[in-house]
């Protein structure tokens, strides 16, 4: 990992700009999940340190981008790019990490190239509907799959495929691995959203329904409460929240079960996922790892 490290310092150098390498310098440097899988997939590979740069490159820049979406003031524990220096610089860097992953990526080989590169425009249609989706209160668990399949899944499938190509194994298998892994990667991390606090997410917390995300915690509560009480929920979407109505949203989320369906699917997912590596400890560990973790 720590040569993976490397790779991607050396691409934000190549940058050749002090801006750039200063507010990189701002941030932590995240778990690492997607160059994990990239480094355990294609056997620790030279090419495979290079896919993992990449790809954590690109998700960066997603987070980059994402920040200034979602308005949030923090990332990993940091002020986020935006809140430092502006909305405006925070897509800029975002632009120049996105475009030289795209400059590198070209060197693993078309086949790769593709894989990845159309991950990264699912990413960006995922980020779009995810947006929209939250114009109104969203009740439809189906279409909040289909968005967070493309805004998180689709990375982490194609991190586990383009590894697999590099490694001559079975890309069907690792492909699939990598989206059940990433749906419930997603899952996990909406529900974090509401059970932990700020400092331990490293950034802000409680903060998807302000910003008229109705994950699917959200979408289970509403399915589950009566027509009082929906209305009552409906009233808080979007508002800035009181303790007290973080609270309700909370309680009510433990006692309709709401929560508990949602990790259900979660380990549904990652019980999925499992079964396709079912002889591969290491692959195993991170599926452990996304499913139990706190930020
Ligand atoms: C955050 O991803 C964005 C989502 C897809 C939920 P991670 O939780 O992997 O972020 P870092 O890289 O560890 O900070
Ligand atoms: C982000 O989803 C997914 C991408 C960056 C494409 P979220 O908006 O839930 O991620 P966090 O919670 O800010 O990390
Ligand atoms: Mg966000
Ligand atoms: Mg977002
Ligand atoms: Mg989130």
């Amino acid at each position: 990992m720590e040569q993976v490290e490397e790779i991607i310092e050396k691409f934000v150098k190549d940058a050749q700009e002090p801006k750039v390498t200063e507010l990189f310098n701002t941030q932590a440097k995240g778990k690492r999940v997607r160059a994990k899988l990239a480094l355990i997939i294609a056997n620790k590979e030279k090419a495979s340190r290079k896919l993992a740069a990449i790809i954590e490159t690109i998700h960066f820049a997603s987070l980059l981008h994402d920040d200034v979406i979602d308005e949030a003031d923090t990332r990993r524990g940091k002020a986020s790019v935006n809140a430092i220096e502006g909305s405006k610089v925070a897509v800029m860097v975002g632009d120049i990490f996105y475009s030289k992953a795209f400059y590198e990526l070209v060197s693993l080989g078309e086949e790769v190239a593709q894989i990845v590169s159309d991950a990264v425009f699912k990413l960006s249609r995922g980020e779009m509907q995810d947006v929209y989706l939250g114009n109104d209160f969203n009740q439809n668990p189906q279409l909040y799959e289909e968005m967070i399949y493309l805004k998180t899944a689709s990375l982490i499938e194609a991190t586990c495929e383009a590894a697999a190509v590099l490694a001559g194994k079975e890309r069907v298998k690792y492909a699939l691995y990598g989206k059940n892994l990433g749906l419930a990667f997603q899952i996990i991390d909406d529900v974090l959203d509401i059970t932990q606090p700020s400092e331990v997410l490293g950034k802000p917390a409680f903060h998807d329904f302000k910003e008229g995300k109705t994950t699917l915690p959200y979408i289970y509560l509403f399915e589950a409460l009566d027509s009082e009480k929906k209305e009552y929920l409906q009233s808080l979407f979007k508002k800035d929240l009181s303790l007290k109505e973080k609270e309700w949203i909370k309680s009510n989320m433990q006692s309709t079960g709401a929560l508990e369906k949602t990790l259900q699917k979660a380990h549904k997912l990652a019980n999925e996922a499992s079964a396709l590596v079912a002889t591969e400890d290491d692959l195993l560990k991170i599926i452990d790892k996304v499913i139990n973790r706190n930020f």
